[in-house]
């Protein structure tokens, strides 16, 4: 088989890319290791900022998301047993945020990739990525034990943190940075109406951080802080509600309403980069590159925006020749994606508890979220982060004159 471009994974990040490839005329084939049942049904991220949705709905893949996704132009957090919300349309210059599941995202993708003659492999795993350093990369695949090659001029490792992308870059040039979280997120869909029309984010000095989200006006997406080393069975329906209702405390005397549990699952915390992000023709983009902590809802944000600006030099590379766009590609998202990272993890330390907490910091946090709420200065630098910064500009230029003084100081 070739392609111009293998894509490894059909998460977002890789959906995304070939299609807006395939929209300029540029074939690829996707190689995905699990079925497409898996991919559709998986239960992730439900958030979209203000430019993960504009680019989805340019791009012609928006249309049932402005449908059916909710509109979202604040945010609230509770501490103290109170309610403060914060109004993020008013501070970010009148931008909102999405509500809509990352797997409605991914069915909407799979669905415009497929009705346009797309190929996506699914129940193939890509196996070891070959021959980087030559015009004509490989990537060797296996599907119940026949094996085959891909040949094709670019790779994408899209294939996530577990993948196998990352690891092809040589360990004397990979730097990876990480912090693993003390604690994890319990997360439960359940057949219920929301507690209120904005996303809740509650912080109880007692008992640590909760999240009220919702999927729809009947679905709400709730997690709870718990143990890293927590396990799922011991955490019964009727546990997990009275936890809930717990960490919301207070006098006004506010409960979520029950209903049946359809999903439970607990996610590990972690803040990750890799640098560089591209090592010859491999460019890694979404969580193969970096993993951010879920408070903040930046993951799969975060690939889009990778996705953005790694389309635009693949699409300039084959119309044009040139590798320019593509050797800034790494530095380009890099400095983006430390600046999300920032916000990812300063939104789980001023809401999580720690092990190593005193009471100090605790009240410390209860402070952080009341100056955050009644500052304007402070929601404001939130609302700007939370419906998304803006694209870098190409670090062409710096990339350039980065090589013009590597080779004046080697003469
Ligand atoms: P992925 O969606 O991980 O896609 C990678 C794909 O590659 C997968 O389909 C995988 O099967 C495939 N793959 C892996 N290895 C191979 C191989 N060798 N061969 C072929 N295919 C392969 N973010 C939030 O903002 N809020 C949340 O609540 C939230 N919850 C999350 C819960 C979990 C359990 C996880 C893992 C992530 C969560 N995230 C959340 C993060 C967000 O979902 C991710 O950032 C987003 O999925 C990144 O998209 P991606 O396309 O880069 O990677
Ligand atoms: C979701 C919402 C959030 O605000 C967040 O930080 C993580 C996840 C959600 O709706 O799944």
């Amino acid at each position: 088989m070739h392609t111009q471009v293998a894509i490894l994974g059909a998460g977002p990040a890789g959906l995304f890319l070939s299609h807006l490839l395939h929209l300029q005329g540029i074939d690829s084939i996707i190689i995905e290791s699990r079925s497409r049942e898996y991919v559709e049904a998986r239960l992730r991220a439900g958030v979209l900022e203000k430019g993960t949705v504009d680019a989805l709905v340019e791009a012609g893949v928006g249309e049932r998301l402005l449908r059916e996704g909710l509109v979202h132009k604040g945010i609230n957090f509770r501490f103290g047993g109170k309610d403060h919300p914060l109004d993020i349309r008013g501070l970010s210059g009148d931008k909102h945020v999405m509500v809509y599941g990352q797997q409605e995202v991914v069915k909407d993708l799979i669905a415009a990739r497929l009705a346009a003659g797309g190929k996506i492999l699914f129940e193939v795993q890509a196996k070891e990525i070959l021959d980087l350093e030559t015009a004509q990369p490989k990537v060797r695949i296996s599907a119940n034990g026949v094996e085959q090659e891909v040949t094709c001029d670019l790779v994408a490792g899209c294939d996530g943190f577990h993948g196998i992308s990352r690891g092809t870059i040589p360990a004397d040039i990979l730097k990876t940075f990480e912090r693993v979280y003390p604690f994890s997120w319990l997360g439960i869909l359940a057949e219920a109406p929301p507690i209120s029309e904005y996303v809740t984010n509650v912080y109880n000095e007692e008992r640590g951080f909760a999240l009220l989200s919702m999927r729809s006006r009947t679905l709400s997406r709730l997690y709870l802080q718990c143990d890293a080393n927590e396990k799922l069975s011991d955490w019964s329906d009727g546990r997990i509600w009275d936890e809930l209702d717990a960490r919301l405390e207070g006098k006004d005397g506010r409960k979520l309403v029950r209903g049946p549990i359809l999903q439970k699952g607990i996610t590990p915390m972690r803040s990750f980069v890799a640098e560089p992000m591209s090592y010859r023709r491999l460019f890694l983009a979404g969580d193969a590159a970096h993993i951010v902590p879920p408070t903040g809802a930046k993951g799969m944000n975060l690939a889009i925006a990778d996705i953005r600006v790694l389309s635009t030099a693949m699409i300039d590379f084959f119309k044009s020749g040139s590798t320019k766009l593509l050797d800034a590609y790494s530095d380009t998202c890099l400095r983006r994606v430390w600046k999300v990272e920032r916000f990812s993890w300063s939104v789980t330390s001023m809401t999580h508890n720690f092990p190593q907490d005193n009471p100090f910091d605790r009240r410390m946090r209860t402070a952080t979220l009341d100056y955050l709420t009644s500052s304007t200065a402070s929601g404001q630098t939130f609302a700007e982060n939370f419906v998304g910064l803006p694209l870098e500009p190409s670090l062409v230029e710096d990339h350039e004159r980065d090589e013009r003084t590597v080779m004046l100081t080697n003469k």
